[in-house]
């Protein structure tokens, strides 16, 4: 079937960039991106691009080029649904915080709610595509759910996982390593997957398009990132080892990279990973495993989120006991509050636990980012403080030790520590004479991203720390 239109349920950070990528590549196919958040939309219809809702080097020039010629953004979901042969469905998929799998199952709430919808207001054949991280077997719920409807239509389910990493999403959605599509093995799924496949096929070579069943799509999306973050924690539980023993975790990673049956990429070791799939994606992969009885396969998984945690809770100890076991009143700056460089996503930062554990040692923070803005800054802290039960009044007095900058010179002024939490490039390029000369002494650095050059900071006097280093 040759698809004409499409639309997309979710404007987020994998909607936005991914109809925008396939609108710029398929200029004769009309693409419409639409969400319930009106706010987000207009921010997507902004005439100024650097409003856009979300942050992605290269992502303004991309829409620059298609909007309002085949890339489109709405709050008419209704619409876009009728028009379109094909609907991409890019919704959030969270981590439950209720009822049974709680704290781990994916909340699949908005996914049902989409497909509820799809059902009641098509007037014909459409096939659908899961673009959010699903867990397996997802779509046959979602199919039996469009069955429901009393049209006598057809809807075929594909499972069509997104690998993009948000900061450079656009080069990836660009240079795929492989576009993997899940379908049923009939006729009319074979169809399917074939006219996603002739979307595909605009920019991607034939041979990077992988076709499998419906399960191993799904499944394969959540195993690539319980794999990838099972790299990052094994790494990160040797630094703690290079530190008390004296080797460099560097210089460990870079040697075991080598091997080509290991492989140089994400071996980095840092203050531990964050962002919105890996933690939410493992933590859906134990809970499939616990729910099949596979204890010891959950409880190995399992281990990689342990040990992200452990990471990020010995960073803040080692500020603590280097600042002489207290950081009571004192000012500490956390550079850096997106989950990585290159993003205004701050979902599962690092930087919110390490915050979190210093302000409960009675700690003053300075916060910069280039990037977060302040109002999200703010909801990232309260939204960790109300899942824990704080009350309202708690989490007033812990916000009266929380500054947000725009400026960072300001927020390192007078301060006993500084705390690198996210690896952006102009970090490595500051004037540290100058930061030196207004921080309190002794003046402390602790770098979580290994990005500064340690022995210059040494020789102009700071105190220095360095994940996977003695
Ligand atoms: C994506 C994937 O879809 C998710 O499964 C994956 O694990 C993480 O990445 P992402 O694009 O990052 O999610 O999420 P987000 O930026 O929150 O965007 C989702 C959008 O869907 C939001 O703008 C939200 O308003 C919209 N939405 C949600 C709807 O339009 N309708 C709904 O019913 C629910
Ligand atoms: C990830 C996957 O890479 C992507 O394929 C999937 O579609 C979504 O989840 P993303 O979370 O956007 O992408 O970013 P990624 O580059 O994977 O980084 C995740 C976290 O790991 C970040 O906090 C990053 O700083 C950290 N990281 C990454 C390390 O600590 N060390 C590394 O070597 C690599």
């Amino acid at each position: 079937m040759k698809i004409n239109k499409i639309c997309c349920i979710g404007a987020g950070y994998v909607g936005g960039p991914t109809m925008a990528v396939i609108a710029l590549k398929c200029p004769e196919i009309e693409v419409t991106v639409v969400d319930s958040n009106f706010e987000r939309i207009k921010a997507w219809n902004h005439p100024n691009l650097s409003n856009l809702p979300i942050y992605e080097p290269g992502l303004a020039e991309v829409i620059d080029v298609s909007r309002g010629r085949n890339l489109f953004f709405s709050t008419d979901i209704d619409k876009a649904i009728l028009e379109s042969e094909m609907i991409f469905v890019a919704v959030n998929t969270p981590t439950k915080t209720y009822g049974k799998g709680k704290g781990m199952a994916a909340d699949l709430t908005n996914v049902e709610k989409c497909a509820r919808h799809i059902s009641k207001i098509s007037e014909n054949d459409k096939i659908i595509v899961e673009k959010s991280t699903l867990p397996v077997r997802t779509a046959e719920a979602i199919q039996k759910i469009l069955k429901t409807n009393t049209k006598g239509l057809n809807f075929e389910v594909l499972s069509n996982p997104e690998f993009l990493a948000e900061g450079t999403a656009i080069q990836d959605l660009f240079k795929s390593d492989r576009v993997l599509i899940g379908g049923n093995q009939t006729e009319n799924g074979i169809k399917a997957i074939n006219s996603l496949v002739d979307i595909y096929k605009k920019w991607i070579p034939e041979r990077k398009i992988l076709i499998t069943n419906l399960w191993s799509s799904e499944l394969s999306k959540l195993v690539a990132n319980a794999f990838l973050a099972q790299r990052i924690s094994s790494i990160n539980s040797i630094s703690a080892l290079c530190e008390v023993t004296g080797a460099d975790v560097q210089e460990v990673s870079n040697a075991i990279g080598k091997d080509s049956r290991i492989g140089s990429e994400f071996l980095k070791s840092s203050v531990g990973f964050g962002g919105s799939c890996f933690q939410k994606d493992i933590l859906n992969l134990v809970y499939l495993c616990q729910h099949y009885g596979l204890n010891e396969v959950a409880d190995y998984w399992e281990g990689v989120i342990k040990i992200n945690n452990f990471q990020k809770n010995r960073f803040s100890n080692k500020i603590i006991t280097s600042l002489f076991n207290t950081v009571n009143e004192k000012k500490i700056s956390i550079l850096g509050w997106a989950f990585k460089k290159d993003t205004n996503d701050s979902r599962e930062s690092a930087s919110i636990y390490v915050s979190d554990n210093l302000i409960n040692e009675g700690a003053k923070l300075a916060i910069y980012d280039p990037q977060v803005t302040s109002d999200k800054i703010i909801l990232d802290l309260k939204t960790l403080w109300e899942s824990r039960g704080d009350s309202e009044i708690e989490i007033s007095c812990k916000l009266k030790n929380v500054q947000i900058f725009n400026n960072i010179e300001d927020s390192l002024r007078e301060s006993h520590a500084f705390a690198i939490m996210t690896e952006w490039d102009f970090f490595k390029e500051l004037n540290f004479n100058k930061i030196y000369s207004i921080m309190i002494k002794p003046a402390f650095v602790f770098d979580g991203r290994k990005i500064l050059n340690i022995n210059k900071l040494k020789s102009i006097g700071f105190e220095c720390f360095e994940i996977g280093k003695s």
